[in-house]
């Protein structure tokens, strides 16, 4: 076993995440021997707890709520992604010994609309709810795929805003004030990346953002993502998406990231929906 790559994923409560069970389903699948663990890591010990792994032989991790700014802070470099998003969700130990910080977030999310929802981008008008780190790598990660207008709202005034001067596309990129939402026209796609379906939080939304042809896409998955997904089916919505199959997709990426091999991602989805309903983001 000495030699057996260890992995983990970091977060407080972490008995929901199903990071172990993808990343095993992957390992079995392409012949790759590797631990997989989960570990509680509160905020107030992150980075003890991290260093721990990573100084015991750790070769990488995923990070989940409420650590990824933390990871991202603790890091010594930062892919692209995880510079544009400011958080992380895959801490990787490189030769040299640094440990890197990456984020699969935006180019799960695109993934899974796109490859598995067949869901065209360019050219499209979408309204992206809130503008924390989740919404950050969803906000650049939606541009790269060419939608035509990105319009940021968020209850927070002055974080919309500086998303939009990191995004630095006035031209595609448009604010509109939390409680101005029911003077804009339908959206295309509406992408929930408020965290406030994981909170247990009402969100109250104008109806009137929901035309026959608009899809609506949660970043949470499960008992998390029905508010929002239940509100733009009684709004007319032509398609509901959850958010677990941009988590397969991000899993996916880190274990390319990790092992240079692309798992199959399908079967993982698969695997999962056939299981119980399953609890959050
Ligand atoms: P994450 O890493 O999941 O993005 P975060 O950085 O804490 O988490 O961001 C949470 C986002 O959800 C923010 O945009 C937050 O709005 P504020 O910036 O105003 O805090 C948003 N959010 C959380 N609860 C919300 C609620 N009840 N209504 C609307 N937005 C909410």
């Amino acid at each position: 076993m000495a030699d057996v790559q260890r992995f983990t994923v970091f977060g407080h409560p972490i008995g929901h995440s199903l990071s172990p069970r993808l990343h095993a389903l992957f390992a079995a699948r392409c012949g790759i021997a590797l631990e997989y663990t989960a570990t509680d890591a509160p905020p107030e010990r992150f980075r003890e707890i991290v260093r721990a792994f990573f100084d015991g032989g750790g070769r990488g991790a995923n990070v989940t709520l409420p650590g990824k700014r933390l990871a991202f802070e603790l890091a010594d470099v930062h892919t692209l992604a995880a510079r544009r998003a400011g958080v992380a969700n895959v801490l990787t130990r490189l030769h040299d010994g640094s440990l890197e910080a990456h984020n699969t977030d935006g180019a799960g999310l695109i993934r899974d609309l796109r490859e598995r929802h067949r869901i065209r981008l360019d050219d499209r008008r979408v309204l992206l709810l809130g503008a924390g780190g989740a919404a950050r790598a969803a906000a650049f990660a939606l541009l790269d795929a060419g939608v035509r207008e990105l319009v940021l709202a968020n209850r927070t005034p002055e974080r919309a805003r500086s998303l939009a001067d990191a995004l630095a596309q006035a031209g595609r990129v448009k604010l509109s004030g939390w409680n101005a939402l029911d003077g804009c026209d339908t959206f295309d796609l509406i992408v929930d990346a408020t965290s406030a379906g994981v909170l247990g939080v009402a969100m109250p939304l104008p109806r009137s953002l929901v035309g026959d042809a608009t899809i609506a896409c949660d970043l949470a998955y499960g008992e998390a993502a029905l508010p929002f997904l239940d509100w733009a089916r009684n709004a007319g919505a032509a398609q509901t998406i959850d958010g677990l199959g941009m988590l397969v997709e991000t899993a996916a990426d880190s274990f390319e990231h990790w092992h240079g091999l692309r798992p199959d991602a399908d079967a993982a989805l698969l695997h999962l929906r056939e299981g119980e309903a399953q609890p959050r983001r």
